[in-house]
């Protein structure tokens, strides 16, 4: 049997930096699913579930061996209910793993079996962030080469003024 890996978040919006980490993962996986949470303890996105999921479908189009998933509830039980091997996640720079740590470890805890992978996107994209391509859109900004072409013109869409 191929092994499965979950690359979870919120992807709001999905960038082209979660892109190329979607990349780099299917590289080592026989299998990826991009699996976008539909709420969150911490954060209330812009975009729906649906509209975030079509992002991800749209712009993965020519990419083999991937799906793209809601999920609500805890993520381990999702990656149980797949039968996956990992989760992955990207590091973008030294900030991001002391979270990075934290998520792990609590993952681990709630599914001893569970392993998470952290791929590095490429630098062109290590500062960038769901939130500064929100920010960016809001104040009429141009998120041209930071996110795919139908996020940026759903970006436009919904921050006209
Ligand atoms: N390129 C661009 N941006 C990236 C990136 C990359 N390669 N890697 C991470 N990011 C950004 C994300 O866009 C996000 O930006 P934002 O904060 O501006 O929205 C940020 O880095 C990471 O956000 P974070 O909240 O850590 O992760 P997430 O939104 O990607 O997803 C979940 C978090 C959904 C995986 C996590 O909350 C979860 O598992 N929830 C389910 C409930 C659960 O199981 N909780 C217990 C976990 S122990």
């Amino acid at each position: 049997m191929g092994k499965t890996g979950v690359y979870p978040g919120t992807f709001d919006p999905i960038t082209n930096g979660h892109l190329d980490v979607i990349k780099r993962a299917l590289k080592i996986f026989d299998e990826l699913i991009v699996a976008v949470a539909i709420s969150s303890y911490k954060k209330k996105p812009i975009f729906t579930v649906e509209e975030r999921i079509n992002f991800i479908v749209e712009t993965t189009k020519g990419l083999k061996n991937l799906r793209v998933e809601a999920f609500d509830g805890l993520l381990v039980d999702f990656v149980r209910e797949k039968k996956a091997v990992a989760i992955v996640r990207g590091l973008r720079a030294v900030s991001d793993y002391e979270y990075e740590l934290q998520l792990a470890h609590a993952n681990r805890k709630l599914f001893k079996e569970i392993e998470t992978v952290f791929l590095m996107p490429s630098e062109e994209y290590s500062f960038l962030s769901s939130s500064l391509v929100k920010e960016i859109a809001y104040f009429g900004g141009s998120v041209k080469n930071l996110v795919p072409s139908i996020v940026e013109k759903a970006l436009r869409n919904k921050f006209k003024k």
